[in-house]
């Protein structure tokens, strides 16, 4: 965009689109100064004196360097109280940032492993969506992730732990170190979870190669891939993904924090767009990347030039892509067509 007032123009039309989120880890959201606060609340040390210690510490150079920092953080909620406040402080973000609808991932594992229940857990989330449902016009969909880390034995424990709440769980998810363990580890669960009635998702192709989204596709049978830039390495696949209509999760400032790209310039979210792949802008784990959507939105419009209508068009991908039914993805429609139709207006 070319002058300040295109410039502010782009700007104003970022913060106030509607926007969906398809790809936030609630872990994800925890920032340091509630990471604090639980600390003290629940008596639990922290490797840290300040939460500004703890934001130093977020210089990342892979996946992985994050996700030893990222599960100790979690340790610190124990109660479904933390749970409920973890989730609702997202929410309050998504209501700043225009958010309308959120299907956020949750990691059982993560949490179970230190002894706190299954229900604990997805309780305390699931009545925060249900309050930002009904005081903040937010709504949602939650889907479980198996840490693909573990064994194939800990995500069938998790997935028949998962059926007892199959009312709050709309899908499974597949996320932690993809190198190394690629999807067909996990096959025969996504084949259980789907006979149970669960959609699936599966982070593929973020740092991994082009085999694990074709794998993702054929072998767990997802409906959407989380991440997936990797696809730019097999022009065939591109096809297919277009031509199937294959919802890619992206999430830029993730990217460029996990060195999956050097720099947002790099970033391939814009030329993937415009060959034709339904692309979505997603925040991943904000407390740790620098941003939630509205920054995932400034980041990637200030490193590529962008028409407004590009930018509505991530929601409209969203929309597409999102586990609700068609009346729900109707008034969503309807939401963003009047914002585009009045922003100029
Ligand atoms: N868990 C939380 N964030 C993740 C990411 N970006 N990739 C894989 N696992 C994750
Ligand atoms: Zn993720």
């Amino acid at each position: 965009m070319n002058g300040d007032t295109s410039v502010n123009n782009q700007t104003a039309f970022i913060e106030q689109l509607p926007k969906v989120e398809l790809h936030l880890h609630i872990e994800g959201s925890l920032e340091p100064e509630m990471m604090f606060e639980l600390a003290k609340r629940n008596n639990i040390e922290l490797p840290f004196a300040t939460p500004e210690e703890v934001k130093a510490a977020y210089q990342f150079t892979n996946l992985q360097s994050f996700l030893d920092i990222y599960y100790q953080g979690a340790n610190v909620l124990i109660h479904e109280q933390d749970f409920y406040d973890l989730t609702w402080a997202y929410l309050l973000r998504c209501q700043q940032d225009n958010v309308i609808h959120t299907e956020i991932f949750f990691d059982p594992q993560t949490h179970t492993s230190r002894g706190i229940a299954f229900d604990t857990v997805i309780n305390g989330i699931h009545r925060a969506l249900k309050d930002g449902e009904e005081k903040l016009g937010i709504s949602s969909q939650i889907i479980m992730c198996f840490l693909r880390h573990l064994d194939e034995e800990s995500a069938f424990d998790t997935l028949f732990e998962a059926l007892a709440h199959k009312d709050k769980i709309i899908g499974v998810g597949l996320d932690s170190s993809e190198l190394g363990h690629p999807p067909e580890k996990f096959a025969r669960v996504y084949s259980k979870a789907l006979e149970e009635g669960f959609l699936t998702v599966a982070h593929a192709g973020e740092e991994g190669p082009v085999s694990n989204i074709y794998d993702s596709l054929e072998l767990l049978k997802v409906s959407r891939i989380d991440h997936g830039v990797r696809c730019s390495d097999d022009d065939n696949l591109l096809y297919a993904l277009a031509n199937n209509k294959m919802p890619l999760t992206v999430c830029p400032l993730s990217n460029t924090k996990l060195k999956v790209f050097e720099k947002m310039e790099q970033h391939n979210i814009v030329d993937l767009l415009r060959r034709g792949l339904c692309v979505t802008i997603n925040s991943d784990d904000p407390a740790y990347f620098g941003g939630y959507m509205n920054a995932n939105f400034h980041a990637v419009a200030q490193s590529h030039e962008m028409t407004n209508q590009e930018l509505a068009s991530f929601t409209r991908n969203a929309i597409a892509a999102s586990f609700i039914n068609d009346e729900q993805k109707g008034r969503l429609l309807g939401k963003l067509n009047q914002f585009v139709s009045e922003f100029n207006h």
